[in-house]
């Protein structure tokens, strides 16, 4: 079967007003402004008014996104959702967006891959545009993370914000396209990053509520661990699959888990510092949402040039991790 092109036509972002600084939580827990920035490198986080859900900010970067394409609302195909903070269990968000945005031809579904939940849909968004089934696909990540955290919890409160992000793929001849993707996972590692209740495992009861279970949690320290392993042998697969080597990648876009994690990644990649994106100090983790939010700020910066390539490097619960990689080819 001849493979269409995967070509990124647009995307937008969305982030809430409000913003959470570590001095505000040095108030809230105790914590301290110098452990966050030492051992996170954030210094803010966004986070979303009470009424507004994973499907409004959505809708929202949704439509920049393709107010930033060539195409219109009624030209979707189909709309996949990435996210671990869905409006409900069910209907899915991509319904809801679908909704608000007026996509009447798109077919909708979430994709459940936590913070690799953005590779994952642009992975499965390439598939579908380049085998033909689908033309135009609409990607979005989104999170209203702060509806599950535990603002009494500082190992994890004041590592997570809230925003949105999307996408649209199709198939063109030209422009930046999806050449090569790896995706991977490893179920021994469930419980390191997980809500404990709220699906079926554990419904929401009494009893569950006062265990505080419908709060993420998280085995830092180990997830950490991984996370360096996993983020550097899926990227490293990415560009060697390909017959790339590590000074052929452009633009370096890692999950914006830990500013650790990103600056021991890029220097072993040796890639410079100006072409690794990095945005943990004004939005701290925003999961699914962080790889497509830093792609939307590289595309902002119209730095890609003809033959340049974007690495885009993802891990997370589940456990979860993704790799993808893009090239501008042809305008
Ligand atoms: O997005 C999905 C993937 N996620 C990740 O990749 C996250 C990976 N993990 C991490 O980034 C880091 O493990 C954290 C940032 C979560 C934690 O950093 P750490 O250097 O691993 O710290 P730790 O959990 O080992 O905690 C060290 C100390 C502990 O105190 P003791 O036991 O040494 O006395 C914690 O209780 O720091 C304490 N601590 C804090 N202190 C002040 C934990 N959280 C805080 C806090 N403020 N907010």
């Amino acid at each position: 079967m001849l493979l269409k092109k995967a070509v990124v036509l647009g995307t937008g972002s969305y982030f809430p007003e409000r913003v959470l600084s570590n001095a505000e939580l040095e108030k809230i827990v105790d914590t301290t402004d110098e452990w966050i920035t030492s051992r996170t490198g954030m210094k803010e986080r966004r986070i979303a008014a009470k009424e507004e859900s994973a499907s409004d900010m959505g809708a929202i970067a949704a439509e920049k996104a393709i107010q930033n394409s060539d195409v219109k609302a009624e030209d979707l195909d189909l709309i996949i959702c990435a996210t671990l903070t869905p409006d409900h269990l069910f209907p899915s968000t991509a319904c809801l967006i679908q909704n608000k945005i007026g996509a009447k031809n798109a077919a909708a579904f979430d994709l459940s891959a936590a913070c690799s939940g953005y590779v994952y849909a642009m992975m499965t968004a390439k598939a579908y545009v380049s085998s033909g089934i689908y033309k135009t696909v609409l990607v979005v990540a989104t999170e209203k993370i702060s509806s599950i955290i535990d603002y009494t919890d500082r190992a994890t409160c004041v590592l997570f914000g809230d925003a949105a992000t999307a996408t649209v793929v199709a198939h063109r001849e030209h422009g930046l396209e999806i050449i090569h993707g790896c995706l991977g996972a490893d179920g021994t590692g469930a419980d390191m990053l997980i809500q404990p209740a709220g699906g079926s495992r554990m419904p929401a009861c009494q009893e569950s509520i006062d265990q505080k279970l419908h709060y993420l949690r998280m085995e830092g320290k180990d997830v950490y661990k991984h996370a360096v392993r996993r983020m550097e042998e899926v990227a490293m697969k990415c560009i060697t699959d390909v017959g790339m080597k590590i000074e052929d990648v452009g633009y370096l876009i890692p999950h914006q888990a830990n500013l650790r994690i990103i600056e021991g990644f890029a220097k072993r990649f040796q890639v410079p510092q100006e072409r690794v994106i990095v945005n943990i100090q004004r939005y701290g983790n925003t999961a699914a949402a962080s790889v497509g939010i830093g792609f939307d700020e590289l595309l902002n910066l119209k730095k890609i040039k003809e033959g340049e390539t974007v690495l885009m490097v993802a891990f997370g619960a589940g456990l979860a991790w993704g790799s993808l990689l893009l090239q501008r080819r042809g305008s």
